[in-house]
């Protein structure tokens, strides 16, 4: 199979500063090499999350995780963020400096889910957590949450084997409905948004959390009343 890539195309470069890099065809070569990889341990990761989620539905009649969504990192948000941080243009920085080149995110049901699911990943034997940051416990100041984590996977190749990292954001499904017009909402507008609709949108997050908080509880006190039922 031949992949045609035009890397100053593709990064919106000129010709002299792609070229003053490296050789174009070297550039592309190695990106395909890259996107193959990150692909690779999205597929190991969602398989991983799959197994998980059905195992769970077979013992408790439903399902941890509602959807999951996975993106590979643009070649121009890559570039983009290297030239930010000073770091140089070629695969081997990638693979060296960036961890967030494959993205999953999992939206769960219920606040619970998330740990669980997270604790039941990163307890596999081949699975390495690299960062967990928790902004369900610790939310921005804007109010967003979600548990965001760094995993390194094998994944196996003919004649090697790469860890390579995976970025996981988990979230409720009220949380990600946040994030995402929010996100929307900071993308759309033309200058920064006023103070005014920030506060808005973070009062909207602390609302969102107060509902998920209920429904967990709504949950949990269900399942009580079953046992219950169940006893008697
Ligand atoms: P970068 O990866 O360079 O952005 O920095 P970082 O690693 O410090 O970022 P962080 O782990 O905080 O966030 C990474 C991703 O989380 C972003 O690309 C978004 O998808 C998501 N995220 C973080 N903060 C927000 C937020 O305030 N609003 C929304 N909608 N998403 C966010
Ligand atoms: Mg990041």
């Amino acid at each position: 199979m031949t992949q045609k890539f035009d890397f100053a195309d593709a990064l919106d470069l000129s010709e002299d500063t792609a070229l003053s890099w490296r050789s174009l065809g070297e550039l592309a070569a190695g990106y395909i090499e890259v996107q193959n990889t990150y692909r690779a341990a999205i597929r190991e990761i969602n398989t991983k999350l799959e197994i998980l989620d059905d195992e769970f539905r077979m013992r408790h009649q439903r399902n941890p995780i509602h959807y999951m969504q996975s993106r590979l990192k643009t070649p121009r948000s890559i570039m983009e963020k290297l030239r930010r941080k000073g770091l140089p243009f070629t695969p081997e920085s990638v693979r060296e400096n960036l961890t967030d080149v494959a993205g999953i995110r999992v939206i769960c049901h219920y606040i619970d889910d998330i740990y669980m699911v997270a604790k039941l990943l990163t307890a596999q034997d081949d699975i390495t957590l690299v960062r967990e940051t928790d902004y369900i416990k610790n939310p921005k100041p804007n109010g967003y949450r979600s548990l965001h984590l760094v995993v390194q996977v094998p994944v196996f190749f003919a004649e090697r084997t790469e860890r390579v990292p995976v970025e996981i954001q988990i979230r409720t499904v009220a949380m990600d409905f946040w994030a995402s017009l929010e996100h929307e909402l900071r993308y759309k507008a033309a200058e920064d948004v006023p103070d005014y609709l920030v506060k808005e949108l973070t009062e909207c997050a602390e609302i969102i959390n107060r509902t998920d908080m209920k429904m967990q509880w709504i949950y949990k006190a269900l399942g009580e009343i079953k046992d219950v039922g169940k006893k008697n």
